[in-house]
């Protein structure tokens, strides 16, 4: 990009970008296999192929209540796999992601945090029958009162190519007019029963005269044809803790949009539970299992290992993905003397999981990765330092600090007015600037951590 931006929203902008943000996908072909790079991901091919797999058996929903378990050392990219998993699952099924530690920090208990995010993870599709007036405005007319007070009356006229109609307007009707911003040529479609008024886009006819405000224009779109006047089916897609929420009279929906919903009870998720089950029963709604991603995982305690367990059990379970790079270490909140577990979790919870291993990068993956850090944060590199920031990770052992290192020789490289691309030199100067773990963990035992409190 040849533009030029003041310096400061620029490294802001650079900050901006996810760490995450190069990975769109897992990367495989028809039978599941996967490519050296593609997506963003670059090697890790048999626990992509099993991921794949995975997101498949999810899809059929015949996944409901198992767990898989990524296990590798860090960097490996088990969170890139997880985000991967949930792109490639598309946006009917719901994914929800938590890192175990957020349990803790929350004003609730933890388990019912974890609760909270089971139900997250659990779609519902309800089916509505609604009437609806579909077309496109012809004209709105609203009608002052003489006198300047009293309800506003008016006239919509609307048509399709094969009709055209005029209806009253109430002064509830007008004002939704006005604030959903509805003109002559939009396309819009109104709830007979409610009176939502929703704008579909713009008519063809008007396409002339495009917005001059920069944003996003208008979708444009055909007029409708047949009558105005259509009988559809909407499926509106909530997942069972919005209803959760919705249902609980002392929270409201408001809390939704608060995001403090404060602890449910019991009984009113049995409630939804037995209503949920009994639309489903009559076809008005369809449960979706989808899959809830823990991060972290070693960090949760034994109390939330055995809520997972009792959890995974129940009717209305999401399938759970969990991550960890820790090996054989104690679980958290066990007694003292406890033995140790496998990734820090309990041995009757590893038992129901299935594990996807991640291999270590090799120095070609390492490169690959990088080089895709920095076409992502659009900083342009010489293949020398490429190189060294690919030695750095690799001597390192953290491909995550080598990758933070882009962005900080990219400004090494323009504070020494350099035109071209980020050379060796700056890849120096960022490594000497930043400490990483290893190089800060052995300054803390040379000097017995002298000076620090
Ligand atoms: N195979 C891969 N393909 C593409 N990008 C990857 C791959 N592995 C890791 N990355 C990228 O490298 C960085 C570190 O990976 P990630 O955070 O996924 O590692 P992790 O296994 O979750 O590590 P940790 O155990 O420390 O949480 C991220 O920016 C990630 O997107
Ligand atoms: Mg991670």
């Amino acid at each position: 990009m040849a533009t030029k931006i003041p310096e400061s929203s620029d490294i802001l902008r650079v900050e901006r970008i996810g760490v995450h943000s190069h990975i769109r996908g897992l990367g495989l072909n028809e039978k599941l296999e996967a490519r050296e790079e593609a997506q963003g991901m670059v090697g890790q091919k048999s626990a992509r192929r099993a991921a794949g797999i995975f997101v498949k058996m999810v899809q059929a929903g015949r996944h409901a209540g198992r767990a898989v378990l990524l296990a590798g050392p860090p960097g490996t990219g088990k969170t890139a796999l997880a985000l991967a998993m949930a792109q490639t699952l598309g946006p009917d099924v719901p994914f929800t992601s938590l890192v175990a530690s957020e349990v803790f920090s929350l004003e609730m208990s933890k388990t019912e945090a974890l609760m909270q995010a089971f139900r997250k993870s659990i779609g519902v599709r309800i089916r509505e029958e609604v009437e609806l007036i579909r077309g496109e405005v012809v004209e709105i007319q609203i009608d002052r009162p003489a006198s300047g007070v009293g309800p506003k009356v008016g006239k919509i006229t609307m048509k399709t190519t094969d009709m055209e109609t005029i209806y009253d307007l109430g002064s509830k009707m007008i004002d939704s007019l006005a604030r959903e911003k509805i003109s002559a040529g939009d396309i819009i479609s109104i709830d007979k029963s409610t009176g939502k008024i929703t704008k579909l886009g713009r008519s063809y006819a008007r396409a002339r005269d495009f917005s001059v405000s920069g944003t996003a224009g208008p979708k444009y779109m055909a007029c409708p044809d047949g009558e105005l006047q259509t009988r559809e089916t909407v499926v509106h897609s909530v997942n069972l803790h919005e209803i959760d929420v919705i249902n609980s009279r002392t929270q409201g929906f408001l809390a939704l949009f608060s995001g403090d919903t404060g602890e449910i009870k019991p009984e009113v998720r049995e409630q939804i539970n037995q209503r949920v089950g009994d639309w489903r029963d009559e076809g008005k709604a369809e449960v979706v299992p989808g899959v809830l991603f823990i991060d972290e995982v070693h960090m949760l305690d034994v109390e939330c290992f055995s809520f997972l367990n009792r959890a995974l059990e129940s009717e209305l379970a999401p399938v759970v993905v969990m991550a960890t790079n820790r090996g054989v270490t104690h679980v958290r909140g066990a007694e003292e003397g406890a033995v140790l577990s496998a990734h820090g979790i309990p041995p009757d919870l590893l038992e129901r999981l299935v594990i996807i291993l991640m291999q270590p990068h090799s120095e070609a993956e390492l490169r690959a990765v990088l080089a895709l850090r920095a076409d992502e944060e659009e900083v342009d590199m010489t293949p020398a330092a490429l190189d060294a920031l690919t030695r750095i990770a690799a001597d390192t052992g953290s491909l995550r600090y080598a990758a933070q290192l882009i962005s900080t020789a990219s400004f090494a490289a323009r504070r020494r007015a350099a035109v071209g691309p980020v050379d060796v030199q700056d890849v120096e100067r960022a490594y000497a600037l930043f400490s990483d773990r290893s190089r800060s963990v052995s300054y803390l035992q040379q000097t017995g951590g002298a000076g620090f409190l």
